[in-house]
């Protein structure tokens, strides 16, 4: 009996002490351009369906408005095309380096138009942890974040406008603002 305890402490002891060994030995991948670490993508995957199941929303929780596809186009274009791709352009240079690389959402095979606007809604907020996604939570407010998820719900079939608008060239950055005007002097009162 006392035999049989013994093995079943050490059997336990056993599971984190060669996993500490295997993390100090330096074979662990934590490159990008590594293979995925034993469990890392069972984890990745199923803990986040779980909690998309539990938390993301069914419906649109902010109103919405006839521009917010275009509005959509904005925010992808400042905060998500670097890594998502706009369409007819190559792979940018931070894309090529993720790990893992991230869906190029305008190409047909990538693309999340299959997925509820709520689940993109849910990732784009909060991002996707063990991955390069960050969550906009502190950057972009809810209205934006529903336009570009629908926005990528809608990327099969966009309008032209709305097509057009996501391929215009990058413009200039913004003029500097005229040097404001000195403040007129206070008149002195006569006497
Ligand atoms: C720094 C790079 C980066 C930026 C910027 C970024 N993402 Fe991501 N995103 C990723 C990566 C990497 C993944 C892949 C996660 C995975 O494999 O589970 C991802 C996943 C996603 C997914 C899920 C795709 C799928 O197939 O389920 C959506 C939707 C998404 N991003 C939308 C956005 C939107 C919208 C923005 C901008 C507001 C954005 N992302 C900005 C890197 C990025």
């Amino acid at each position: 009996m006392v035999k049989f305890i013994v093995g079943v402490i050490i059997g336990i002891l056993l599971v984190p002490a060669s996993f500490y060994l295997y993390v100090r030995s330096g074979h662990a991948p934590v490159a990008t351009s590594a293979p995925p670490m034993p469990f890392e993508q069972f984890f990745a995957k199923t803990a986040l369906h779980a909690t998309l199941r539990r938390e993301a929303p069914k419906t649109r929780t902010t109103a919405g408005s006839p521009g917010e596809l275009l509005a959509g186009v904005q925010v992808y274009r400042h905060n998500c095309g670097m890594c998502h791709g706009l369409p007819g352009k190559p792979m940018s240079g931070v894309a090529k380096g993720e790990f893992p690389p991230p869906p190029q959402l305008f190409e047909p095979d990538h693309m999340v138009t299959d997925d509820p606007v709520g689940v993109t809604y849910w990732k784009v907020k909060h991002g996707i942890r063990l991955t390069g996604m960050p969550g906009f939570h502190a950057s972009l407010t809810d209205e934006q974040i529903w336009n570009v998820s629908l926005l990528m719900a809608n990327a099969n079939k966009l309008p032209p406008d709305v097509s057009a608008a996501l391929q215009a060239p990058f413009g200039p950055p913004p003029a500097p603002h005229p040097p404001a005007a000195p403040a007129a002097k206070p008149a002195h009162r006569r006497k």
